[in-house]
């Protein structure tokens, strides 16, 4: 009896692990179910560029499909109902996996615990992918300006890693502007590692313009927002082309809310129409801020 009591202990024992094992796959990291309209990714590969701003990356599930320049909704398994923020996928469309990039804000709802995600750790990212900056949402057109300040800069990543982007545009222009140097690392690395590659290098070479300015340090050679840059007629200058005109150039617009509002007023002063998925326009703007 004794045998068959110690016997029967074991098999429950191994019973309920089996179960529990069951139920922590149902369940998230930190025992919270992941839910049925979420993708649960695993976080690849994190590097922080300063105390506001960090890149990440992390698995893609084969069934996830976006166009670049979207962006999809993501949390945290660390709650039961999680906080979800809209990230801009950096990534291009083709890709196997997926880059994010994003502020860190100390009392955050999300990015207080996103900014300490490593390896290994899982985020969960809502199915539908949306978003008006896509170049479907603009009229054909032969140079084009993707105008970007901090982490605005993310659905630009994906746009220029996009052959499509070439095949429609002669030019691409991106530009960055940050308060302070070490913001524009990202962007700088990122068209660094475009130029150097066989492929990629090619298909840029002449035709990618990466046009950087900071508003906060005295010391970095190029100063201003991009509005001021703009309407003084610096960046066209500089780049040695026209001013911005409807009839030839194309605009997308992401960062700050304040920035988003005087770049638009700017482009409708100087006669663009915006553009929409179902009604294409020659500007797009889409606000770029997690918290
Ligand atoms: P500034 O330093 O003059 O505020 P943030 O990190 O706060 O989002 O800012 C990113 C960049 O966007 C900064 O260089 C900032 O300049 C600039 N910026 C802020 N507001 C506007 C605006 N309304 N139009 C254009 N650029 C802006």
């Amino acid at each position: 009896m004794e045998g068959a009591g110690r016997e029967s202990d074991a098999a429950l024992e191994a019973r309920t692990e089996r179960a529990a094992d069951a139920d922590a796959e149902a369940r998230g990291v930190g025992g919270f179910p992941i839910p049925d309209n979420v993708y649960a990714e695993t976080v690849t590969e994190v590097e922080h560029y300063t105390d506001r701003l960090f890149r990440f990356r992390t698995t893609r599930s084969q069934a996830f499909r976006f166009r670049s320049g979207e962006f999809a909704m993501i949390g945290l398994p660390n709650a039961e109902r999680p906080v979800y923020r809209a990230y801009s996928m950096a990534s291009p469309a083709w890709d196997e996996t997926l880059e994010f990039f994003s502020i860190k804000v100390p009392d955050g709802p999300l990015t207080q615990h996103l900014q300490k995600i490593k390896p290994g750790d899982t985020v969960l990212m809502r199915k539908k992918p949306t978003g008006t900056l896509v170049l479907d949402a603009l009229l054909p057109g032969s140079r084009l300006y993707l105008l970007s300040t901090g982490t605005g800069i993310a659905p630009f990543a994906s746009i220029i890693r996009d052959p499509e982007t070439y095949d429609k545009f002669e030019q691409v222009i991106l530009t960055h502007t940050c308060r302070i140097p070490a913001e524009l690392r990202y962007g700088e690395q990122l068209v660094a590692e475009m130029r150097d590659d066989p492929l990629v290098g090619e298909l840029v070479e002449g035709r990618l313009h990466h046009y950087t300015s900071v508003t906060r340090d005295a010391d970095f050679p190029r100063q201003g927002r991009i509005t001021t840059l703009i309407e003084n007629g610096k960046l066209f200058e500089d780049l040695g082309v026209p001013p911005l005109d409807p009839a030839t150039d194309r605009v997308m617009i992401c960062g700050s809310m304040a920035m988003l509002q005087d770049l638009k007023a700017l482009c409708l002063a100087r006669g663009f129409e915006e553009g929409a998925n179902n009604k294409p326009g020659q500007f797009v703007v889409e606000k770029a801020f997690a918290d």
